[in-house]
């Protein structure tokens, strides 16, 4: 059955996590030769061929039966199930982790941006620098914080923000830069925590996809202010839903702590003597067992990212041999990489006019879930009608809310052109082993060599 290409990443984690029930994650690697051998043979399957790919992809997300049941129904009999130890420990345990002095717990990613940058003090009449490739909650948080997210061009090689091109966008309101360390790849945080040092702006991190992450040995989340985190169910480390803020900075994280929990006194955060409640907050804490499954989660994170990196490594040198097959590059200095997602362009020039859709399609077939990911983020109307909200009609003058003139400032060319080219393979794909990630390559190649009677036949 024919997946529409920009079907969300949860949906076609569902689905593929469905396919692959009981699948086994093979840890060793198989042999090659005969695989990268085997591209020639035969029909493509979506002409009616035998697929490439018949065995299940490694299922998501892991749970050990054995190993990670006596936490969770140990907290589970305790009766104590609202914020307590156990989250402690995972928040400890987090911190520890990433290299972080302090780490908040919150309900999830969107909301541990919020907070962060709420607390940053980041508000109505501010404007926050944002890729436009990345996931909505990187711009509604903005959003929500009452300022408007101003977009820089994507690096279509590295599908980070273009570092060198957020200066030119930097005006007397831009408060802060929030860089997204998209699929796990690091943004360029050498440059741009030198230019936040020169224009003093405040960094926060969106590393809801960049769990163990690195640029020369130190992990992403840790450059700016705060890092936020992500721990949905397709992510890397999965729990359902939660998210994190971590931060060295003492003050800062009592009053995120204060936030999440109604805006009671925490820490520094202590107002007037039995004045109560000290901040508009809101409630964000996660449960006992959430945190339960996040520690039994945690402890496969750091072989998976190495098995991951294996396997994208090896994948990457095998595909990006094939015409029409654009790799990604990694920022100067990158040490580790999530890969929560393996991206590649695809350039339908060289597999003769096949579109990206149609490619897609003849990738499915040949059993490799794949999609094209992301549309153009500084183009959706959720934009549009924040602007025409009474909360900016208040907050703004009316020509700070001309949409066109927004818009104008707000092209990404570049960006527009990746949400075009991009296919995007999930990251449980690069727990196989090498054999499986021969099968995506010589499918690839398959399609290749057959892409003018593919394209003839499904258009
Ligand atoms: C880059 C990015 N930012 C923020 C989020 C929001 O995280 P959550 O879904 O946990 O709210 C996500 C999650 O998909 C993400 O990928």
């Amino acid at each position: 059955m024919k997946r529409p290409v920009n079907l969300s990443r949860r949906e076609f984690v569902k689905k593929n996590s469905l396919a692959g029930i009981g699948a086994a994650v093979a840890l060793s690697a198989g042999p090659t030769i005969l695989a990268e051998c085997s591209a020639d043979a035969g029909v493509p399957a979506v002409l009616g061929g035998e697929k490439i790919r018949t065995k299940p992809w490694p299922s998501w997300p892991e749970w050990d039966q054995a190993a990670d049941e006596e936490l969770v129904l140990k907290t589970l009999r305790s009766g104590i199930w609202s914020r307590a130890k156990v989250v402690e420990e995972f928040e400890r345990k987090w911190a520890e982790t990433i290299g972080s002095k302090r780490c908040l717990a919150v309900v999830n990613g969107t909301n541990s941006l919020i907070t962060a940058l709420v607390q940053a003090g980041i508000g109505g009449g501010d404007e926050v620098i944002i890729p436009p490739y990345t996931f909505i909650a990187t711009a509604i948080a903005v959003l929500q914080t009452g300022a408007i997210p101003v977009f820089v061009d994507t690096d279509p090689e590295t599908y980070q923000i273009d570092a060198r091109k957020i200066e030119a966008k930097i005006t007397p309101r831009t408060r802060a830069i929030m860089p997204v360390h998209l699929f796990g790849f690091p943004a360029d945080m050498t440059r741009i925590m030198a230019i936040a040092k020169k224009h003093n702006l405040i960094v926060i991190e969106d590393a809801c996809q960049a769990w163990l992450a690195e640029i020369n040995h130190k992990k992403v989340g840790t450059f700016g202010l705060a890092g936020c985190f992500s721990f949905q169910n397709s992510k890397n480390i999965p729990i359902g839903e939660c998210g994190a803020i971590v931060s060295d900075d003492d003050e800062y994280m009592d009053r995120c702590y204060s936030y999440h929990n109604y805006g009671n006194p925490y820490g520094t955060v202590i107002g007037e003597v039995g004045a109560g409640t000290v901040m508009a907050g809101t409630k964000l804490r996660i449960t006992e067992y959430q945190a339960a499954i996040g520690l039994a989660q945690l402890k496969r994170l750091d072989a998976q990212t190495t098995i991951r990196h294996k396997s994208a490594e090896y994948l990457k040198s095998r595909i990006g041999r094939i015409p029409g097959i654009l790799t990604y590059k990694l920022n100067p200095g990158v040490t580790r990489v999530s890969y929560h997602i393996f991206p590649f362009r695809y350039r339908k020039q060289e597999f003769r006019g096949l579109s990206r859709e149609q490619f897609i399609r003849a990738l499915e077939a040949e059993g490799i879930p794949s999609w094209g990911g992301y549309t153009p983020l500084n183009k959706m109307p959720y934009l549009k009608n924040a602007f025409l909200s009474k909360n900016f009609k208040l907050m703004y003058q009316p020509e700070m809310l001309d949409y066109d003139k927004y818009m104008e400032r707000n092209q990404c060319p570049l960006n527009d052109q990746l949400c075009e080219e991009a296919v995007w393979l999930m990251q449980n794909i690069l727990l196989g082993d090498r054999s499986d990630m021969d099968d995506i390559a010589n499918a690839i190649e398959r399609i290749h060599k057959n892409a003018e009677k593919i394209k003839n036949a499904l258009s």
